[in-house]
């Protein structure tokens, strides 16, 4: 299969890319390669996938500039897409809301635009579970409602959510959302808690953390990340009226990809102290704004539908991760 990755230097688009390459897969690679965080490290994952062998092209350019993707794809050929590139994280959406509206907004919709006039077999896509909001029913499911979302990143993702549905309606094209559960793991991303906190804790400095503690998240390692979205792309949802993971009776499925398991930062945190052999020192600080307090993944569609089954617990993985991190930094 020839795939196009867009996000292919971000940390799930590079893990992907190695996958399918390492199964034989032909991969086309897509990323701006921006500096919401180091971009060295993006430049490293593509160096690395390079490393790994296969037939791998990389074009670094903006997909929110149609003209640049046209010039860029004008003459390659690629079966599906796997749209993970977007401007992620949901603290920075307070501070730089234009670069979520660019990306995840009209990237998505040009991204689209792309799967239609290609004519591609299916399209897989990242959404979010920062779409179910402060839902207090847990865990969340996909048939659940998803229309309050408590910051600007999330709202971007439920739209996106929606400007497929709309085309997999006009121009039955399959599509595959996939709302991700807190990703972790070997060159994961400097914004988020797991790097933040294991980089504080090893130079010996407080770790900040919101809500008194109070906080719990369905932590969900790389590997089981990228067999479930590799299971998605295999398995394009039929245009047959059948109702489909999330509802929809168009070609278009939704599903929660998580590990199923609600941790408490509190016991994250002790395991990264635990893997750095570190005492941890903690600033309490008040909850953050458009923070939510649980995400916890009803997984019984995609279970059901694509045979996805993570096996890795926190108790695993973090020490994955704290190894690679020191390898990597040299801290
Ligand atoms: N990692 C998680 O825990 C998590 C959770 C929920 C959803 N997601 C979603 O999964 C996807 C992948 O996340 P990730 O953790 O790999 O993030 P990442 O930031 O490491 O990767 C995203 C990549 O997209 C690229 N990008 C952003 N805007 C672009 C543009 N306009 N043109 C070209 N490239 C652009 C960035 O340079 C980056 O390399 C994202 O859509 C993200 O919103 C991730």
């Amino acid at each position: 299969m020839r795939v196009l990755i867009t996000g292919a230097a971000g940390f799930i688009g590079a893990a992907l890319a190695d996958a399918l390459l390492a199964r034989g897969d032909s991969v086309i690679g897509i990323d701006n390669c921006n500096d919401y965080y180091d971009p060295a490290l993006k430049f490293d994952r593509i160096a690395r996938v390079r490393e790994n062998g296969g037939d791998f092209t990389f074009h670094q350019l903006d997909f929110a500039d149609m003209a640049a993707v046209e010039a860029a794809l004008g003459g390659a050929e690629f079966d599906s897409i796997v749209h993970l590139g977007a401007q992620a994280g949901v603290r920075y959406s307070l501070e730089n809301p234009a670069a979520y509206v660019q990306s995840n907004l009209v990237g998505h919709a040009n991204m689209l635009e792309v799967a239609r006039h290609r004519g591609v077999a299916h399209m897989v896509y990242a959404s979010s579970s920062s779409v179910y909001g402060g839902n207090e029913k847990l865990p969340f499911s996909v048939d659940d409602r998803a229309d309050h979302p408590v910051s600007l990143y999330a709202a971007t993702k439920r739209a996106d959510e929606m400007l497929s549905e709309s085309y997999a309606h006009l121009y039955r094209i399959p599509l595959t959302g996939l709302r991700f559960f807190t990703v972790y793991g070997p060159w994961g991303r400097p914004d988020m808690a797991m790097w933040i906190f294991t980089r504080k804790i090893l130079a010996g400095e407080p770790i900040p953390v919101f809500n008194k503690g109070e906080m719990w998240r369905d932590f969900t390692y790389i590997d089981d990340i990228i067999a479930g979205v590799v299971a998605a792309l295999d398995n394009p949802p039929a245009d047959d009226g059948k109702v489909k993971a999330g509802g929809s009776s168009k070609p278009h499925a939704l599903y929660n990809i998580g590990n199923h398991r609600s941790e408490k930062l509190t016991r994250l945190i002790e395991l990264i102290g635990e893997a750095c052999g570190r005492e941890v020192a903690i600033d309490w600080q008040p909850m953050q704004k458009g923070d939510v307090t649980r995400t916890y993944a009803d997984i019984e569609a995609i279970q059901r539908d694509l045979g996805y089954a993570p096996t890795t617990s926190i108790d695993v993985g973090v020490p994955r991760f704290v190894e690679w991190y020191r390898e990597y930094t040299g801290a």
